[in-house]
């Protein structure tokens, strides 16, 4: 006890707080000196603008202080736009994965912005922010998602039937309930098809493999009637079949899908039918 008390006051006598403040201000002091060069970061990032049409694209440069930016790529984008530069353009939402507008290629892989976190470990090097490949650009990280959306809507992705039950639910059994699984969760980011070659070099022609999963996913529910149908508007020489098994689009996939496994499925269901 009488230790304990000794220590008490020998801590709270003047000298030793004063040691102890100096102590704490040189670490933090040193530690901020430390860190201020590890902190910033170089993002350079695809710029065009549409009415500067005659500009060739060019790669803009913005520096960061980490420390005061969240921790995601989009977090960084959104600090750049409402701080340094409000002309830059990229679209966003959720800010959780779930709708797929942020998704574009950061440092050579099509991915969403908003679940890819800045790298602490290489500060020095500079991340690299693209539009997604192969597609026309709106402006700056914006790509054109039209014709995308045309194929989606050629694959007719809602429930049909021919017969619908009145006042009735239409059940399933788990296991049929499980065959979605895998498939449902696509949030049509387009990361996918922008990263497959056939798509690049077909895309008038060949559905891609987000497309082609939503295709596959409305020929697994049981409860779909239009098997032989969707299938039917397959079967020609490019819709599924420029996919030629690379598998970058299950690689690239920021959801873990597989939509190289679903385009398999389809072209067994055309072989069997
Ligand atoms: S399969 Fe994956 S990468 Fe392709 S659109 Fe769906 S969520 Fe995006
Ligand atoms: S598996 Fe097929 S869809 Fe996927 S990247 Fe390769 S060619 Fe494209
Ligand atoms: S903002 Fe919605 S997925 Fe990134």
């Amino acid at each position: 006890m009488a230790l304990n008390l000794t220590l008490r006051s020998a801590w709270n006598s003047p000298s030793m707080k004063g040691l102890a403040l100096r102590g704490i201000t040189t670490t933090a002091a040193s530690r901020m000196a430390a860190q201020k060069p590890d902190n910033l970061k170089k993002f350079k990032i695809y710029r065009w603008n549409p009415d500067t049409p005659a500009e060739q694209p060019r790669m803009q440069e913005y520096e960061l202080n980490l420390s005061q930016c969240g921790p995601m790529v989009l977090d960084a984008l959104i600090k750049i736009k409402n701080e340094v530069d409000p002309t830059l353009t990229f679209r966003r939402s959720c800010r959780e994965g779930i709708c797929g507008s942020c998704a574009m290629n950061i440092d050579g892989r099509n991915t969403l912005a908003c679940i890819t976190h800045i790298p602490k470990d290489e500060p020095s090097k500079d991340m690299m922010i693209y539009p997604l490949p192969h597609m026309f650009v709106v402006k700056d990280l914006v790509p054109d998602m039209t014709y995308f959306y045309k194929q989606y809507a050629s694959i007719q992705p809602w429930l049909q039937r021919t017969e619908v039950p009145e006042n009735k639910e239409i059940l399933q059994s788990p296991e049929e309930r499980k065959k979605l699984d895998g498939l449902y969760e696509c949030i049509l980011c387009a990361c996918c098809s922008t990263s497959c070659p056939s798509y690049w070099w077909n895309q008038d022609v060949y559905l891609g493999p987000s497309v082609l999963l939503q295709a596959y996913r409305w020929m697994a529910d049981s409860r779909d009637q239009s098997l032989p149908e969707r299938l039917s508007k397959m079967e020609n020489t490019f819709s599924v079949y420029r996919c030629h098994t690379i598998m970058n689009c299950t690689r690239t996939c920021p959801k873990h899908l597989n939509p190289g496994k679903a385009i398999a499925e389809i072209k067994k269901l055309l072989a069997k039918n």
